[in-house]
């Protein structure tokens, strides 16, 4: 059947359903989080999705869930150790609110997680995406589930070119989903909206739409305007700081010392370091104590999402150290223990 061109945006989504149904059927990976989909291997895995692509997330969510195999257990964990099994992820925030969410849980909700969206929306670090995507994916509550791969499905779908980017575009949008979600298959339906947004009409590059169960429904494609929909404002443009790290040695350990709690990369371990470049002669005047050798290290880059560094770096060697503001790991402790920011993973990596 060719869809009328005339359609309502609802009537369009509602022909969504079946084809939608039966291809993920037939098509949905087979992911850990989905063989077994309880509330708190969702939730989980929704807050580390937000972040970082399928195939990367799947040894940390392993990891995490053999460290830490019950929302008690998330409640009660240190901090140290948190970070620790959240170290490559970023946006450690995440992590500190999965704790504090799992502190009221366990004082709330006898250590699980409610069973209403608006009981889940008043957890810390769950927005409207996460509620929905737990509500849905782990209770089969009707409610929907928009992330950014659904907000591009559903705009090329209704060839609408509004910007996906504003919250009030997603708001309208998840008011048309709910309208017309499937009152007993929300799991399913919305993992296939995901899905197709994942795998089919993909975020980078053109969409796969011979493969598209939407495709004949599609607004975006029928006008050949799936290069221009999704419209998406540009972002601002980061703010570039420079900035020069120390990693200073003495008898064997390494200094670290711990961010401010508040702020970027908040209470977490950093390698001493300065705003701005410093030149290889000013080193030691940035120093307590007289460094036997400096080292010049290759200069690495980092991109947060408002900020980028540009480090400079230099290798000091100190046989004795006057100041008491660092704290001294060995190479292994720097491994097992501390949880330094992925911004440092170019000198990390140097440490042996
Ligand atoms: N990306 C975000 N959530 C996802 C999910 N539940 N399945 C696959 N990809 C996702």
């Amino acid at each position: 059947m060719e869809p009328e061109t005339g359609w309502l945006p609802e009537e369009r989504l509602k022909a969504m359903e079946g084809p939608l149904l039966s291809w993920y059927e037939g098509h949905a990976r087979i992911l850990p989080w989905r063989e077994q989909p309880e509330p708190y291997r969702v939730w989980v895995s929704e807050i580390m999705l937000q972040q970082t692509r399928v195939e990367a997330v799947k040894p940390y969510f392993h990891r995490f869930m053999s460290a830490l195999p019950q929302i008690s257990d998330l409640a009660q964990v240190e901090e140290d150790r948190l970070l620790k099994l959240w170290e490559g992820l970023g946006y450690y925030n995440r992590a500190r609110n999965l704790k504090k969410a799992a502190q009221i849980l366990v004082n709330e909700y006898q250590g699980q997680l409610p069973k209403s969206c608006e009981a889940l929306l008043k957890l810390p670090g769950i927005g409207s995406y996460t509620a929905g995507a737990i509500a849905s994916i782990a209770y089969d509550i009707p409610v929907p589930a928009v992330d950014g791969n659904v907000l591009r499905v559903i705009s090329r779908v209704l060839g609408s070119r509004e910007d996906i980017s504003k919250q009030s575009v997603k708001r309208k949008m998840e008011r048309l989903l709910s309208k017309v979600i499937p009152s007993n298959d929300a799991s399913r339906y919305n993992q296939g909206l995901i899905e197709i947004g994942a795998v089919v009409c993909i975020p980078n590059g053109a969409p796969l739409c011979g493969d598209c169960p939407l495709a004949f429904l599609c607004a975006a494609r029928r006008e050949g305007l799936t290069g221009e929909i999704p419209v998406k404002a540009p972002k601002k443009e980061r703010k570039k700081e420079k900035r020069t790290v120390f990693l200073i040695w003495n008898h064997g350990r390494i200094a670290l010392r711990k961010r401010p709690d508040k702020g970027l990369l908040a209470g977490l371990y950093e390698f001493p370091n300065v705003e701005g470049w410093i030149e290889e002669n000013d080193v030691g005047r940035c120093l307590e104590g007289k460094p036997s050798k400096i080292v010049a290290l290759p200069q690495s880059k980092h991109i947060f999402s408002h900020v980028e560094w540009h480090m400079k770096a230099y290798e000091i060697f100190m046989p004795s150290y006057a100041g008491k503001a660092y704290l001294w790991a060995d190479p292994e402790e720097l491994k097992e223990k501390y949880s330094l920011p992925g911004a440092f993973k170019a000198y990390t990596e140097l440490v042996r």
